[in-house]
């Protein structure tokens, strides 16, 4: 068997990162997590070294990579509260564009060649047609956005300058937590709405708000496409794959292509934790489109991404036993 190596993992200690830490363990690997803890948690790392350092700080990457000589980077590390990225806009593009540009300018250096980006549907700002291609206009209206399309160009750029080639995958809504009960997700503050309906279901808060229920979709309620964590994990294994068999950078929606509402979400919730989930119906977010739903038939005809726990009972099921799980601990 070819020995696999090292692939340093920035944000490995979130909720995502550490999701595809098992997945590269699992694929022979050894991940190097390198995060400066800020939102990661120190439990979430378990299958590889954690390296404490903050994408901007140049000196400490060097130090990492100089010691495992990872051939590949999986970047994670970011900033991802939309509403706050609106208020501090300084604070987003600082970690997320220049956070970047540090860790592509010490790739350069070391001779690294492939990287996976944790992209986003925010690049498409809005919406002029569901389900949205990978060729949709990118115009982000809000500075969370607008940092991970920066981020997206600097990559083309730096491979049409050094050769350094990318896949940037844009998850849809992350969901789920690993179908072992080995790590979940753990915001604070969170503002997904999985894991603040299972909250509000384990009776940690009072109720789950509700952003308006006069949309025109079928039940008023605004309507996402959900992706289970692990299948996200997976998708990232098959991008390094694709960038290792000397493929061109590409861009690639991560989706399952079907929608679910925010209330077909709490009745579904309600009937996997057989608890009753009080809601409150608020005011539109402005900003919100009412339907956000993946084409996502390029992950599947590149990469060969195939889902396994996509579908929203066992998304929440798999959400539910890690809260249960985690709250026991507490
Ligand atoms: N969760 C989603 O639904 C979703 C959707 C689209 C895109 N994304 C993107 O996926 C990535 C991971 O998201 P997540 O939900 O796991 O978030 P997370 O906050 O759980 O993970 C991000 C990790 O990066 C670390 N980090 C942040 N800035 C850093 C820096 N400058 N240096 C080193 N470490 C730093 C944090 O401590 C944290 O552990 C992010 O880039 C996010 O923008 C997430």
């Amino acid at each position: 068997m070819v020995e696999k190596s090292s692939i340093l993992v920035t944000g490995g200690a979130g909720y995502i990162g550490s999701h595809a830490c098992k997945a590269l363990a699992q694929a022979g690997y050894t991940p190097i997590a390198y995060d400066n803890l800020i939102y990661g948690n120190r439990w979430a790392v378990k299958w590889g070294p954690l390296e404490i350092g903050d994408t901007l700080d140049r000196k400490r990457l060097d130090e990492v990579v100089r010691t495992y000589r990872p051939e590949a980077v999986m970047h994670f590390a970011a900033y991802a509260y939309v509403g706050e990225s609106v208020k501090e806009p300084a604070k987003y593009y600082r970690n997320n564009v220049a956070g970047t540009l540090t860790l592509l300018e010490a790739m350069q250096e070391h001779k690294i060649g492939r990287i996976v980006f944790s992209s986003t549907c925010s690049t498409y700002g809005m919406v002029e047609k569901n389900p949205i291609c990978e060729d949709h206009p990118q115009n982000p209206i809000n500075p969370y956005g607008a940092s991970k399309l920066m981020a997206e160009r600097m990559l083309k750029d730096f491979d049409s300058a050094y050769g350094i080639r990318s896949v940037s995958l844009r998850y849809f809504n992350a969901a789920g937590a690993d179908p072992d009960g080995e790590i979940g997700e753990s915001h604070e503050p969170e503002t997904h709405l999985i894991p603040l309906v299972l909250k509000a279901a384990l009776g940690k808060i009072p109720h789950i708000s509700v952003f308006g229920n006069d949309y025109d979709t079928p039940d008023g309620t605004c309507i996402r496409d959900y992706i289970h964590v692990t299948d996200l994990a997976d998708a990232h294994i098959l991008a390094l794959d694709y960038l290792q068999a000397g493929k061109n950078s590409t861009s690639v929606n991560l989706g399952v292509s079907r929608g679910h509402s925010v209330s077909e979400v709490i009745k579904t919730a309600e009937f996997v934790t057989e608890k009753k989930i009080p809601v409150i119906i608020t005011d539109r977010r402005p900003g919100d489109p009412p339907l956000l739903i993946a084409a996502a038939e390029k992950a599947k005809e590149l990469l060969g991404w195939e889902t396994r726990y996509s579908d929203i009972k066992t998304i929440i099921r798999t959400a539910w036993d890690w809260h249960k799980k985690a709250e026991a601990v507490e």
